[in-house]
């Protein structure tokens, strides 16, 4: 039941995208198992809501939306009640609302386009899981994952960018987010980018090669989900 929040005040960072193909891919790999993923859609805009209401999202999905009279703390907790991994969408916005889900967060993604606004944007994304950490008293981790890199070149901005984060010990995933066609295709054509075909999208290379970024990306995800268990049970075990 680990609790991945994909957060950042900034609209279009690309949380959306990497909710739905980070849903996607842990339903298709715990499909065979029975597994099941909660995608909670917490953004008043609702598309991720739309994606999973299109045919082609895995069957093992199940998409949880908060309505503005909802509660997003009880949608959450009785999501993780439910499912063996619960994926968290925000909306682009610095609300208590905000806040009351990252407390319940077990890691918080927050997507990046490379660029120095951007950059600002996230570094104000982690206050707010600081803020949450202290009023909950309790550790929240959290990782930026670069989003919509360009799959031709590292360029310079990227790797200012990257030793920027670094040297503010802000940890950065492994794996970006590749800028690719099947990204968006997903949200027009449904399904994932392991059943898209390849005709709905322009790039040359098809969808594999935007499958192979995901399954790297989930990777990453999973060991930051086990690395910061590890922690926790350090933590407990020096108290
Ligand atoms: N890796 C990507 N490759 C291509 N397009 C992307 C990628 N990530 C996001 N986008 C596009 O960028 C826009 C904003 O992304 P979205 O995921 O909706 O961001 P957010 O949820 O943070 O507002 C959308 O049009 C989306 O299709
Ligand atoms: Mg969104």
């Amino acid at each position: 039941m680990p609790t991945i929040i994909f957060s950042s005040s900034k609209g279009g960072a690309g949380k959306t995208t990497a909710a739905v193909v980070l849903a996607s891919e842990f339903a298709e790999q715990g499909q065979a198992k029975g597994l099941r993923v909660a995608l909670v859609d917490a953004d008043p805009n609702q598309h991720s809501a739309a994606w999973a209401a299109k045919e082609g999202k895995p069957e093992n999905i199940d998409a949880l939306s908060v309505g503005k009279d909802d509660d997003i703390l009880q949608v959450i907790e009785e999501a993780q009640r439910n499912a063996a991994f619960v994926i968290v969408d925000l909306e682009g916005a610095a609300s208590s609302t905000v806040i009351g889900a990252i407390a319940l967060a077990d890691l918080v993604v927050v997507p990046c386009q490379p660029s120095q606004n951007d950059a600002r944007e996230a570094a104000k994304t982690i206050k707010q899981v600081q803020y949450a950490a202290k009023v909950s008293r309790r550790t929240i981790p959290f990782v930026v994952v670069f989003s919509r890199i360009s799959a031709a070149i590292f360029t310079k901005t990227n790797k200012h960018l990257a030793a920027e984060f670094e040297s503010a010990g802000v940890d950065v995933l492994e794996t970006a987010l590749i800028d690719r066609e099947a990204f968006k295709s997903i949200f027009s054509f449904g399904g994932t980018v392991n059943t898209l075909e390849r005709k709905n999208t322009r790039e040359a290379a098809g969808p594999e090669k935007a499958a192979e970024n995901v399954r790297a990306f989930a990777e990453d995800i999973k060991r930051r989900l086990l690395k910061s268990q590890q922690q926790e049970t350090e933590r407990v075990a020096h108290a």
